[in-house]
């Protein structure tokens, strides 16, 4: 079955095609409208969507070398509802239009899901670990559709934290990639840094996000790389510190990183170090938002026998099951 994937959720028009776990098709326009705003604009997000989807779906078909797929598959939620709503509306009518099956995907199970993406793919059950902008979230992965949450961020998530960082040592938006950079011509032990606790599993990273602030206030000519080392070698250790912690509590030893800030290059190095897990890392491609992750996660529920129908709506908020 080949399945069209779409996501259009925050600032990445994608849309990818993919036959069993191959990809054959993966392409991803990055709205370059938000660089000015240092963030993404929910409004421009939308428009700048209904301006490209078009031609990226084109795209991805022409790829793949079909006219029309078997199915289609569309990010449904958790994001900018108006963006999220043109690409759920679109998928929704080309499905209808060439009379095959729709489904809606949850944005957050089609990044949890990525790793099967990979070769060797994680099996069920494993830990996966969601971080990207807009979310922070450590999942068991039971089985397709059976998923529990073991810890989320209780404010910031880690890739907001580092795009506040980046803004504040003015290096652009997005943060997490310069950030990524420059940390690696830094000390990670130039600057004290807490390592902030929530309570039980969960994260919390608008202390880690102040007190990088703070240090930047009291310091007159602050190495801007021994910040950036400091403050990824604080993300890295909470993060997987609870990943640790929640391997040891579930039994479960295989981990999937997933989400923008999986590319990251200190939480790639020191995860695949992590004694007795097997640790799935995909493509840095395939770690922020792609259209291969929910075609990926609609191939499988498809194949599982569910449909949605075109009345299906766009959900702000939405945990996977
Ligand atoms: O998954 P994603 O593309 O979009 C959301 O669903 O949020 O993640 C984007 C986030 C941004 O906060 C960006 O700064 C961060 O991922 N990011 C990184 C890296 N590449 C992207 N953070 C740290 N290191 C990176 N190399
Ligand atoms: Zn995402």
């Amino acid at each position: 079955m080949r399945v069209l994937g779409i996501e259009t959720s925050c600032d990445e028009t994608a849309a990818s095609v993919v036959e069993g776990r191959a990809i054959l098709a993966d392409v991803v326009h990055t709205q370059q409208i938000h660089v000015q705003f240092g963030g993404v604009v929910p409004e421009h997000a939308a428009r700048a969507h209904t301006e490209k989807l078009v031609a990226v779906v084109r795209a991805a078909l022409s790829e793949a070398g079909i006219e029309r797929p078997d199915a289609v598959a569309a990010t449904a939620g958790p994001g900018l509802i108006g963006a999220v709503l043109v690409g759920l509306c679109y998928g929704k009518a080309l499905a209808a239009g060439w009379g095959v099956p729709f489904i809606g995907v949850n944005h957050l199970e089609g990044h949890l899901l990525s790793g099967l993406l990979e070769d060797p793919a994680p099996e069920f059950p494993f830990l996966a670990l969601v971080v990207s902008g807009g979310h922070t979230t450590l999942y068991l992965a039971r089985a397709l559709g059976d998923y529990a949450v073991l810890a989320a961020t209780v404010d910031d998530a880690a890739g907001e934290a580092y795009d506040k960082v980046a803004r504040m040592l003015d290096l652009g938006y997005p943060g997490g990639p310069v950030v990524d950079r420059l940390a690696q011509g830094g000390d990670p032990t130039a600057v004290e840094l807490p390592r902030p606790r929530a309570t039980g599993l969960d994260w919390s990273f608008s202390g880690l996000k102040t007190a990088v602030r703070q240090v930047l206030q009291k310091t007159e000519r602050p190495v801007v790389a021994d910040v950036c080392a400091s403050f990824q070698a604080a993300v890295v250790d909470v993060l997987l510190d609870r990943v640790v912690r929640a391997a040891d509590e579930t039994g479960v030893r295989t981990l999937a990183l997933a989400g923008g800030v999986a590319a990251n290059s200190e939480l790639r190095r020191r995860a695949v170090a992590l004694p007795g897990m097997t640790v799935v890392l995909p493509d840095r491609k395939r770690c922020t938002d792609n259209g291969a992750m929910i075609a990926n996660a609609g191939r499988l529920h498809l194949e599982a026998g569910a449909r949605d129908g075109l009345d299906l709506g766009a959900r702000a908020g939405w945990q996977p099951a």
